[in-house]
């Protein structure tokens, strides 16, 4: 076997030898097919996010909590690769082109069933299709080129549950809505035409929806004043069960993200709308976690009620208070109760328990770290005990209007009881 010289190579570049096998290539060029990508990303950020609270299905909030985060990282690296190319992106920009915007509109005002039913033809492949059809010079702009192949292939992935979905969702879709009462409580009977909260000319949901395999309260987030808290025997197994249902019913700290995203894209910087789409899919691991870990007991995780008056208090604010509200009264709320299971579990032999635990205490405590240091730095009120004053006004007053609590004794809790009633 002969071997060739190194100059016989040069054909095998991982470029083309053309210099400019993109014709027309050029900076701005380049510049202005990225912004136009990026618009269409937070576009369907917006229609997935209003969509994680109002959207039914269990199942189908966890792949929304998912790809909100897939979807945020692209129109990160878009958006990134547009300021070296000479043009930061400002929160405005992010607002949709009038195309965009009415189609976007029409879409969040369309029922929430047949919205997702309809979201793979309408928004993902036609997203797919203009990343796939976008051209960067693969030589001359090979950073731009990159980001266009690797987004292609996150949102592919990100994308696969909706499309494997798409004949359940259609069904689903046209199946008639449920009669009042049959799906359990009031809680999810009322969010069913949920008052949109505007935000520019758009709208989102303001109260989450549960699909009927659950039956919800809304009175605590205490699971041990539940009407369904049995204690055991075991001290160990009742802050098991507690814990457990704590996390399978984060459903509502993924809605509580996920509107948050949806309220800011045209507000915050891009750091902290990508810290809020991570929190978005953590939560929606950690309801994952605990729906298994319950399944794993052989008892039926629907079985357990499911509390709604996190979302219910936390929908009706604004993205900002939303997310200063479960950061400095719930996050911190959740660590030390974890931490104490972690060790019991492996002090017991319980690896499965105290590895599942251990990582979610991991999330929760980059959760309150990340998220105090962004609101500190980015809270329009400039200030953290501020913009918890606000947070914690807010959630007395629509407690109040809720008829679940007075406002006067809500001023009287400190922060450890405030976490007891809306939890994380
Ligand atoms: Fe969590
Ligand atoms: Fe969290």
């Amino acid at each position: 076997m002969t071997h060739g010289t190194f100059t016989d190579l040069a054909p095998l570049l991982p470029w083309p030898r053309a210099f400019t096998s993109v014709p027309g290539a050029e900076p701005e060029r380049s510049r202005s097919t990225l912004a136009r990508l990026a618009n269409d990303v937070w576009a369907t950020v917006r229609l997935l996010a209003a969509s994680a609270l109002d959207v039914p299905g269990f199942e189908a909030k966890l792949a929304i909590g998912e790809a909100l985060h897939a979807l945020t990282e692209v129109a990160a690296s878009v958006e990134e690769r547009t300021a070296e190319l000479g043009r930061r992106t400002a929160p405005a920009d992010r607002a949709p082109g009038t195309g965009t915007r009415s189609r976007l509109a029409a879409a969040l005002s369309s029922p929430a069933g047949a919205r997702l039913a309809a979201m793979p033809d309408d928004w993902l492949r036609p997203l797919l299709g203009t990343f796939g059809s976008a051209a960067f010079d693969p030589l001359l702009d090979g950073p731009s080129e990159r980001v266009r192949r690797r987004a292609l292939l996150d949102m592919g992935d990100a994308f696969t549950w909706f499309f494997e979905a798409e004949g359940r969702l259609a069904e689903a879709a046209g199946e008639a809505p449920p009669a009042p009462g049959a799906s359990g409580s009031p809680a999810s009977q009322a969010s069913c035409s949920p008052a949109p909260r505007a935000s520019g000319s758009l709208s989102r949901p303001t109260m989450g929806v549960r699909d009927a395999r659950f039956r919800t309260f809304e009175h605590t987030r205490d699971y041990r004043k539940a009407a369904d808290w049995r204690c055991s025997a075991s001290e160990y197994e009742d802050d098991l069960i507690e814990l457990l249902r704590v996390n399978r019913d984060e459903i509502d700290a993924l809605e509580t993200f996920a509107l948050a995203l949806f309220d800011l894209v045209e507000e915050a910087p891009l750091e902290a709308l990508r810290h809020l789409a991570r929190l978005a899919w953590d939560e929606a691991r950690h309801a994952a976690i605990g729906h298994t870990l319950l399944a794993e007991r052989g008892v039926d995780p629907y079985g357990y009620e499911c509390s709604m008056i996190g979302i219910r208090v936390r929908g009706a604010m604004s993205g900002w208070d939303a997310w200063t509200q479960i950061t400095l009264f719930g996050e911190l709320g959740i660590i030390g109760p974890m931490r104490a299971l972690v060790r019991e579990a492996q002090k017991r032999g319980d690896d499965r328990v105290a590895a599942a635990f251990g990582f979610v205490c991991r999330d929760e405590t980059m959760h309150l770290h990340d998220s105090r240091r962004l609101l500190a730095e980015h809270h329009p009120l400039g200030d953290l005990s501020a913009a918890g004053e606000r947070a914690r006004a807010h959630a007395g007053r629509t407690l109040q209007e809720l008829g679940l609590f007075e406002a006067e004794q809500f001023e009287k809790l400190d922060g450890r009881q405030i976490f007891e009633l809306l939890g994380e």
